[in-house]
């Protein structure tokens, strides 16, 4: 008896349909296990916890989980333009800043060349040196509203709004950190632009407010310049700065190449003083 021509048995048909069924369920698994391993992959190269927590451990002595969790309460579940500066009191008050007379550097519109510097020697301490500054230099962060997550990125930039989650940390711990300011305070200032003290930055509208007299007796500010510099020590703003200060506090301001700069940085043995 002859077969309709081709027309596959149905067992035949069946073990195919069986094939390709495991093979369906074969790539499928596949798509799951690239899912999860690309969506946890991709939640450790964004998670804030690990770089605050691993950068926390570097400083000893101190309880980083619990610092982790006061921290996170000043954010959490909040719009991130809505995180006031004292939405972190709680967490200056877990770390305080301890006072550094005579080494403190404050710094602004020169991040890389300060770093570079200080870094290298220890004769100055920045904000981004000590714990609180140091756990969350460079990072983004912010909550959202009915979330108890912390998110990494579609936060806020630093002049999206007012009270952003990022802005209001770093005012805050500026403000902490320049409260202890005393003795002979330095500030790095950038001799290539035309306003080195800038009314509208963190050194001008916050840190410099508050050093006061007697605990802070000079300022020295280094104005960093290269070889087609635009601005010296007679600049403009720099005058504002002076004016700004509380005259009993000795002003001083010198030139510094940031070839010099890193020529000293290269040379930690030499002392403190003899950079500038
Ligand atoms: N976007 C993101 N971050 C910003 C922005 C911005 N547009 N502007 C400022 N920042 C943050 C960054 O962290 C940057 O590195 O402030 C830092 C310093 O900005 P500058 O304008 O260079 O300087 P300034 O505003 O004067 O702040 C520096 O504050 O960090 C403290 O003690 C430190 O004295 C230093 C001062």
């Amino acid at each position: 008896m002859e077969r309709g021509g081709g027309t596959p048995l149905p067992g035949k048909r069946r073990r195919t349909r069986g094939v390709l069924l495991a093979v369906l369920a074969v790539l499928l698994l596949l798509v799951v296990v690239a899912v999860v391993v690309g969506v946890s992959v991709r939640q450790k190269a964004h998670a804030l916890k690990p770089t605050f927590m691993a950068r926390c451990e570097a400083f000893k002595g101190y309880d980083c989980e619990k610092i982790w969790g006061v921290f996170e309460q000043a954010y959490v579940g909040l719009d991130p333009c809505e995180v006031p500066m004292e939405a972190y009191d709680p967490l200056i008050a877990a770390v305080p800043f301890k006072p550094a007379c005579n080494r403190m550097m404050f710094w602004s519109k020169t991040k890389d060349v300060v770093h570079d510097f200080t870094e290298k020697r220890d004769c100055f301490l920045t904000v981004e040196e000590t714990l609180l500054g140091s756990v969350l230099d460079g990072l983004t962060w912010c909550g959202k509203e009915g979330s108890r997550e912390t998110f990494t990125t579609d936060c806020p930039g630093w002049s999206d709004c007012e009270n952003n989650t990022v802005r209001s940390f770093w005012n805050r711990v500026s403000t902490a950190f320049a409260d202890e300011a005393c003795g002979d305070v330095s500030a790095m200032l950038n001799g290539s632009i035309v306003m080195p003290f800038n009314p509208t930055s963190v050194f001008a509208s916050i840190e410099v407010k508050r050093f006061h007299f007697p605990r802070v007796k000079s300022l020295k500010v280094v104005l960093v310049t290269q070889q087609n510099s635009v601005t010296n020590c007679t600049n403009a703003s720099l005058k504002d700065l002076q004016e700004e200060l509380d005259q009993r506090i000795t002003y001083n301001c010198k030139e510094v190449a940031e070839a010099q700069l890193e020529e000293c940085g290269a040379h930690p043995e030499t002392s403190c003083g003899s950079c500038w």
